[in-house]
């Protein structure tokens, strides 16, 4: 018996077949319109390209596989994330964020939520599946968390979420549903990036929004309607080129993060190594329970930032760049965002490069060598 996963990965690379006729292409069409033929709009059909796309149904029908779940498909993963919010919170509401999630989120609650009249309790990810949720509307968490590599217990969080009466929203950008399905451990809505794995390739923005409840999907999918924060047509076609070879990146790049994670914490010069994929890491118990894989980001301490700029200066084979997920391994100082990390701290995404090559690389340009 083929595991869920590869069931799902052959699936996701013929989900088109039963709709094709003779002649059509195996490839998507990629079809760009802000308006279509509409004699009659009783009839049904595509009527003008905020409301729909062919394209990004295409899209959304390849992520519904990936998710389990019915999709909505977002310019990007903030997008994903304002639009699941906008559609679950209202004025008097209180929501739980994560004090050590991705930063933009706090900011878009800062910036709009708390104007509206929603209270804004944040916690620290590892505090999600112990806390009592009394009184609270929406539950948001994003385990392992970024850029720190903390869990929590979806299960156990969702448990206690639902026994308060909230819903939960799960940000599962850092894993992807190949390596950690929220919405089967009991979140009610998945939010990702696109931008990252999925589409893979740094080329891109891109989010979505996964959803089993029809009635919440339905407010998401007006959301993006009425604020007009539509993905183009042409970022959707390459998302779901980008997801044909998902699965593929992934056990890559997983496996290499492995190697490189266990290598960095042996390494004179490293302090700090955070890889949830680590016997000894805080994150792996959680995670090796109910994740199908330990991701390919990996954290660690460098005794500054300057010597952390020299080393990503000296490494030929890592990017210089914010984001992840990419087929290039990539990495930077969190703290230069304001992150609520150590000076020294990194960030590093690794991507499909050949481990020893890219091992090689790492250790020459890391201090001491
Ligand atoms: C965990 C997480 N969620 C959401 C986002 C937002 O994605 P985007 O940049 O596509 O808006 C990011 C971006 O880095 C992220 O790391």
């Amino acid at each position: 018996m083929p595991d869920d996963n590869d069931l799902r990965a052959a699936r996701l690379l013929h989900h088109r077949k039963a709709q094709l006729g003779p002649g059509d292409p195996i490839s998507p069409p990629l079809i760009s319109a802000a308006t279509f033929h509409v004699p009659d709009h009783t009839l049904g059909g595509f009527t003008y390209g905020r409301a729909a796309n062919p394209t990004w149904d295409t899209l959304e029908a390849q992520l519904s596989v990936l998710e389990d779940a019915p999709v909505v498909a977002f310019p990007s993963g903030m997008a994903a994330i304002s639009a699941a919010l906008m559609a679950t919170l209202r004025s008097g509401a209180r929501v739980v964020l994560p004090s050590d999630g991705y930063y933009n989120t706090r900011l878009f609650a800062d910036a709009f939520l708390v104007p509206m009249g929603v209270t804004v309790d944040y916690l620290p990810t590892q505090a999600f599946d112990s806390s009592d949720f009394a009184g609270v509307s929406v539950v948001f968490l994003e385990t392992p968390s970024n850029p720190g590599l903390d869990v929590c217990d979806i299960a156990e969080t969702a448990r206690r979420a639902h026994a308060a009466g909230a819903l939960v929203i799960a940000d599962n950008t850092t894993m992807t549903p190949f390596l950690q399905r929220p919405l089967d451990l009991g979140a009610d809505i998945v939010v990702a990036a696109d931008t990252k794995a999925p589409s893979g390739h740094s080329d891109l923005l891109a989010g979505h929004v996964a959803c089993r409840d029809t009635a919440i999907l339905d407010r998401v999918r007006n959301w993006r309607r009425l604020s007009g924060a539509v993905p183009g047509a042409f970022e959707a076609w390459l998302v779901h080129r980008g997801i044909e070879t998902l699965e593929v990146r992934l056990d890559r790049m997983c496996r290499s993060a492995g190697v490189i994670a266990q290598r960095l914490a042996a390494h004179s010069a490293v302090r700090g190594v955070r890889y949830p994929g680590l016997p000894g890491d805080a994150s792996h118990a959680i995670c090796a329970r109910q994740a199908q894989g330990f991701g390919f980001l990996i954290g660690f301490e460098l005794p500054s930032a300057p010597v952390a700029e020299t080393f990503l200066a000296a490494c030929p084979f890592l990017a210089q760049s914010t984001s992840f997920g990419a087929t290039h391994s990539s990495a930077e100082r969190r703290a230069r965002w304001g992150d609520p990390v150590a000076e020294g701290f990194i960030r590093l995404s690794v991507g499909v490069e050949p481990v020893e090559v890219l091992w090689q690389a790492i250790a020459e340009a890391l201090p001491g060598a």
